[in-house]
């Protein structure tokens, strides 16, 4: 968290504030200590090892589980206290203020949980066989309300923090929203809080280890998948910078092609798999730049055919480059045709319409548009409203017109954020020399007639 608005610290602090006087009104008498201690210790430990499932994003730690037996077996004052030990972590990165805010959502959603265990029917105390199935009701009540009050207190946090320049979604969809795939995950953890409260009975202080063992070898997973992601995250990375450092007028574009093509994505409705597909598509669109000769990318003059062919042959060569990264799998027909045009007239196949698959007929909106927002040596950046109308002119012949009108729909929505103009500074060398853009509509390449 950065400079706080007055707005966010009023928040942190009714929620603080709040936690405080609920733990704080008690009742304490027949309490049980020792189950609150062991569930307490099990939160730090599970706060303690938590995973974080992407860079940048939110942690998943199996402490929910501890926290939703607690409520079936201490209450709702036990399970605050029993939430309340997240403080305790050893998990290092959050700040005070951070850790502080934790504690409280954590005793706050777990003290909410345990009213909706009561008022649900739901009694205090060790669960036996014949609690079974009336607790079923109440203790999902009480998950409901858990995972509720844990995602709204954290989303009201993160939106009052999120940064103050943002003008534009993140291609990734990271920061401000909470995924709905982690909600969900959470309210199916929850059944493990049931779990772990119905074995005390049976096992005793063994219950949690028989619950959690499982828990933790999911984790596991998930923390291996975690580290593919970014192991992905790195090969796309490496192969982006390659490009760039070779082409580097472009610096920042594929990262921003990426960008449009994941607002498109999300605005025709395409699956999350796919939207993270044509994510990687949009980093390495022009991976195959690496295959044309430097001098050709950054000649000032009008190129021969030989040159011209040698630029036209790049998203062959990007497929070549990329073909065996297992992970890119339809991320690979949007390199290779990403220059096809609607009318047949691009390339490298001359592909016409439906011909041209879905990602390459995405990518070539987002790129063109780039291509147009940013600061070329043969001319400035064009403002969005004049590159929209390219987009626009171009409809049907070179762009797909439904692309088109689903960039333009989410464009008005999110906005977007164009490179900076000293990126590509009138003086700095390496951008002066470049004087072509194959990407750009309005500046078709120029092909020497006769040698
Ligand atoms: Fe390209």
């Amino acid at each position: 968290m950065g400079k706080l608005s007055r707005v966010a610290l009023l928040y942190i602090s009714a929620v603080v504030v709040s936690a405080v006087v609920l733990v704080a009104r008690g009742p304490f008498t027949g309490l049980r200590w020792q189950y609150v201690a062991f569930l307490g210790i099990l939160v730090i430990v599970s706060e303690s090892r938590a995973t974080q499932l992407r860079k940048g994003q939110l942690t998943w730690s199996s402490s929910s589980a501890a926290m939703l037996a607690s409520v079936v077996l201490v209450g709702p004052v036990g399970a605050a206290i029993v939430g309340a030990c997240t403080a305790l972590g050893l998990r290092r990165g959050p700040s005070l203020l951070q850790r502080v805010f934790n504690t409280s959502m954590y005793a706050l959603s777990a003290y909410l949980a345990g009213r909706a265990f009561l008022a649900f029917g739901g009694h205090v105390g060790l669960p036996t066989e014949r609690s079974f199935p009336a607790i079923i009701a109440p203790f999902a009540a009480a998950a409901l309300i858990h995972v509720a009050a844990n995602h709204g207190l954290l989303s009201g946090v993160l939106w009052l923090t999120r940064p103050r320049d943002r003008t534009s979604a993140g291609a990734s969809g990271g920061g401000v929203g909470l995924s709905a795939r982690l909600l969900l995950s959470d309210i199916g953890y929850a059944a493990y809080g049931l779990l772990m409260a119905a074995l005390w009975s049976v096992v005793g202080f063994f219950a949690p280890l028989l619950v959690l063992i499982p828990l933790f070898v999911a984790r596991w997973a998930v923390a291996q998948f975690a580290e593919q992601q970014k192991a992905y995250e790195a090969t796309v990375g490496a192969l982006c910078q390659a490009v760039e450092t070779k082409d580097f007028y472009t610096r920042g574009h594929s990262d921003r092609v990426s960008r449009g093509s994941v607002m498109i994505a999300r605005e025709i409705g395409m699956r999350a798999e796919r939207v993270e597909a044509i994510r990687y598509a949009g980093m390495l669109h022009d991976v195959g730049k690496l295959g044309v000769p430097t001098k050709v990318l950054q000649k000032t003059g009008k190129l021969t055919e030989e040159e011209y062919a040698a630029i036209q042959l790049h998203p062959m060569r990007g497929l070549d480059i990329v073909r065996e990264i297992g992970f890119l799998d339809e991320a690979l027909a949007g390199i290779m045709h990403h220059h096809e045009r609607i009318d047949g007239r691009g390339y490298p196949m001359g592909l016409a319409g439906d011909e041209i698959p879905e990602f390459a007929r995405v990518l070539a909106v987002a790129d063109a548009f780039d291509s147009m927002t940013s600061t070329r040596s043969y001319r400035g950046a064009r403002p969005v409203a004049e590159a929209i109308e390219e987009l626009r002119k171009w409809s049907g012949t070179q762009f797909d017109p439904a692309f088109v009108d689903a960039f333009v729909a989410a464009l008005k929505r999110e906005g977007w954020q164009r490179p900076e103009p000293s990126v590509i500074a009138a003086d700095d060398l390496a951008a002066t020399i470049t004087a072509q853009d194959h990407d750009d509509p309005g500046a078709p390449l120029r092909v020497i007639d006769s040698l």
